[in-house]
């Protein structure tokens, strides 16, 4: 069976389209490719070497088995919540709108599992709300608590809430019941608890961090319990591992990827838009936003200099953005490149009506398909772009499937490794997000740290002069 594919298409970003002031020449990107081949290479030997080990999760037979397993086990239950933030959560939530219906929890015609919540947040209003609806079904409920650390404030936060509604509701026993574990294989804090708890785990792999690790355990299990198939998932991305593993520029979509971005970037256009036309594909553009803060935001380069680099990715939907954002992305400041995310053939169509006789001026819409609507919309937001040279890429999906979606979280992945060797930073640490972690245990009254509450508490007091 001939598998469906993404495309990643870059003629918007050529001179020959927007001249040569905001395009890329034929010779520059000969440059690019000469500057980038020999890092293709390094990337690949570095993987060798067991440095980028988020490279190797398509082929991870035994956690697909397990998962499979775990998903079984647990298949009895209502509804599935994921505990669990930033990597932890933001491809969960990605897998489940790109590849099951929009009405999915609402509808149980559409379900092929349980209902599916993926909590990454503390908001207590928002929090309360959903148990006071789940308190009445906690015998139905199962929770995947999600943390590679098992130490992180949101994270445990919810784990303890509802430890506690559980005991307090179903007795102690029923925790081993209800809550699966996905963390570090290492003694960490929810490791200990885990196995204090008696509850079913699930490993992170070791050296695969939260934003690299939708296609291990983290992400898979509420995919395989949701029914998406797991395994088509990681065939797609073994599928892109060859494309991006290619030696030669022109052939490697990740490495275009990135160098356009690279190159982009030190010409000023330093904001990246990503700007699906497909609802499925919205909570992508959240994922990747993370994926190229968290490493390609960086102070230091590899060498110590400081260099404070990075893009801003920018998440955007299309075509509801075209009424509000597209003004500025035309006639505002050429600072930005455009990344779409395009579908060509949809899973299911609208046919739309025809218009009453008063409105002839609507007859061009009559018994129209509205993915033509959609597609025309991206086609013609991309031209008014070019039209003010704006650079534009496209990654078109031939169709949404757990085989592209695979590819496209692949591609992405490898393209911020390839982007990290251009900007000279290490793509896979977030020193910068410590500080604040830290800061928020301070305040909540953590023993380990009192020095730093005390720093913190000049700042806490308020200066009344600076209120209005
Ligand atoms: O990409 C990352 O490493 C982070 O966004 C983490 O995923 C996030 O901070 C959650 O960490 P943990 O899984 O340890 O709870």
């Amino acid at each position: 069976m001939k598998q469906h594919q993404i495309k990643f298409y870059y003629k918007n970003v050529t001179a020959e389209v927007l001249g040569a002031e905001h395009g890329i020449t034929k010779e520059q990107f000969n440059q690019l490719a000469q500057k980038t081949e020999p890092l293709i290479e390094q990337l690949n030997a570095d993987r060798k070497a067991g440095k980028a080990c988020y490279r190797d999760l398509p082929y991870q037979g035994k956690t697909v088995e397990q998962v499979k397993k775990v998903a079984k086990e647990f298949g009895w239950c209502e509804n599935f919540v994921v505990l669990g933030i930033g990597g932890s959560a933001l491809g969960n939530i990605a897998l489940q709108t790109a590849l099951n219906p929009y009405m999915y929890n609402l509808d149980d015609k559409q379900r092929k599992g349980p209902r599916l919540f993926v909590f990454d947040n503390v908001d207590p209003q928002q929090m309360s709300s959903f148990l006071d609806w789940l308190v009445g079904r906690l015998d139905k409920t199962v929770f995947n608590v999600v943390s590679k650390s098992g130490r992180t404030a949101e994270t445990a936060a919810q784990f303890l809430t509802v430890c506690k509604m559980l005991e307090q509701k179903l007795g102690k026993d029923s925790l081993k019941k209800h809550i699966i574990a996905t963390t570090d294989l290492k003694g960490g804090t929810l490791r200990k608890t885990a196995s204090e708890f008696g509850l079913v785990s699930l490993q992170v792999p070791d050296d695969v961090g939260g934003r690299f690790s939708v296609l291990s355990a983290v992400g898979l299990l509420s995919a395989a319990v949701c029914g998406i198939d797991i395994e088509q998932l990681l065939a797609g991305a073994a599928e892109m591992d060859k494309k991006v593993s290619q030696q030669s520029f022109y052939q490697n979509p990740a490495a275009v990827n990135a160098a356009i971005n690279w190159y982009y970037y030190n010409r000023g256009k330093r904001i990246s838009v990503m700007m699906p036309y497909s609802y499925a594909l919205k909570d992508f553009a959240d994922w990747y936003r993370q994926l190229w803060a968290e490493s390609l935001g960086k102070a230091k380069d590899l060498s110590g200099k400081m260099v404070s680099t990075g893009p801003t990715p920018v998440k955007a939907l299309g075509a509801t953005d075209q009424h509000s954002q597209v003004q500025l992305y035309r006639e505002g400041p050429n600072d930005k490149l455009f990344t779409f995310l395009a579908v060509e053939d949809f899973d299911r169509d609208v046919q739309i009506g025809s218009p009453p006789a008063v409105a002839p001026e609507l007859g061009y819409l009559a018994n129209q398909k509205m993915s033509r609507l959609l597609n025309s919309e991206k086609i013609a937001t991309e031209y008014a772009l070019v039209a003010n040279q704006r650079p534009c890429l496209t990654v078109a999906f031939d169709r949404i499937s757990p085989y592209t979606v695979g590819q496209f979280v692949y591609l992405f992945e490898v393209s911020a490794s390839i982007a990290g060797l251009l900007f000279n930073i290490n793509a896979y640490d977030q020193p910068a997000v410590e500080l604040g972690k830290d800061a928020t245990l301070a305040l909540m009254g953590s023993g380990d740290y009192i020095e730093l509450a005390e720093k913190i508490k000049p700042f806490t007091e308020i200066d009344s002069h600076f209120i209005i």
